[in-house]
């Protein structure tokens, strides 16, 4: 169970992982990821991100975790921002959005695992998990 729930979050990771080689090899091949990119940032992960504000953040709040709570919201944030970044740039400048769009999920997803996560009881975790890779949104 543990390790299918940890799957998920090595998801987001996995998918920056390979965009930013793909980057690197060729900016054609990572510009015709765009769309499935957006996909994935605007369902299973915008949903783990609201799913994280509702119900983890703020009893990570109470128990005196607020920075790190600021630093992870902040982190949505630019991680929504690039989204809209991406979806709107034109056609010369995807790759260049992409490479930055998965550097901010790598800072996150990192940043996460380190800080947040740990504190989690297995019970959260498994919500949070369930939420994220619930259908619909
Ligand atoms: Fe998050």
């Amino acid at each position: 169970m543990v390790s299918e729930l940890f799957h998920e979050e090595e998801l987001a990771r996995e998918v920056a992982r390979k965009l930013m080689a793909m980057a690197q090899r060729s900016a054609d091949d990572a510009s015709a990821e765009r769309g499935s990119l957006l996909t994935f940032l605007r369902g299973p992960m915008e949903r783990h991100m609201r799913y994280e504000e509702a119900a983890i953040f703020p009893h990570f709040q109470a128990r005196g975790l607020a920075e790190e709570v600021q630093v992870a919201l902040k982190q949505h944030a630019a991680v929504r921002e690039a989204t809209e970044a991406l979806a709107s740039v034109a056609q010369a400048d995807v790759a260049r959005s992409i490479v930055n769009v998965a550097r901010l999920l790598l800072h996150h997803t990192n940043f996460e695992g380190d800080y947040i996560y740990p504190e989690l009881t297995r019970d959260e975790w498994r919500e949070l998990m369930k939420e994220t890779v619930r259908q619909g949104i």
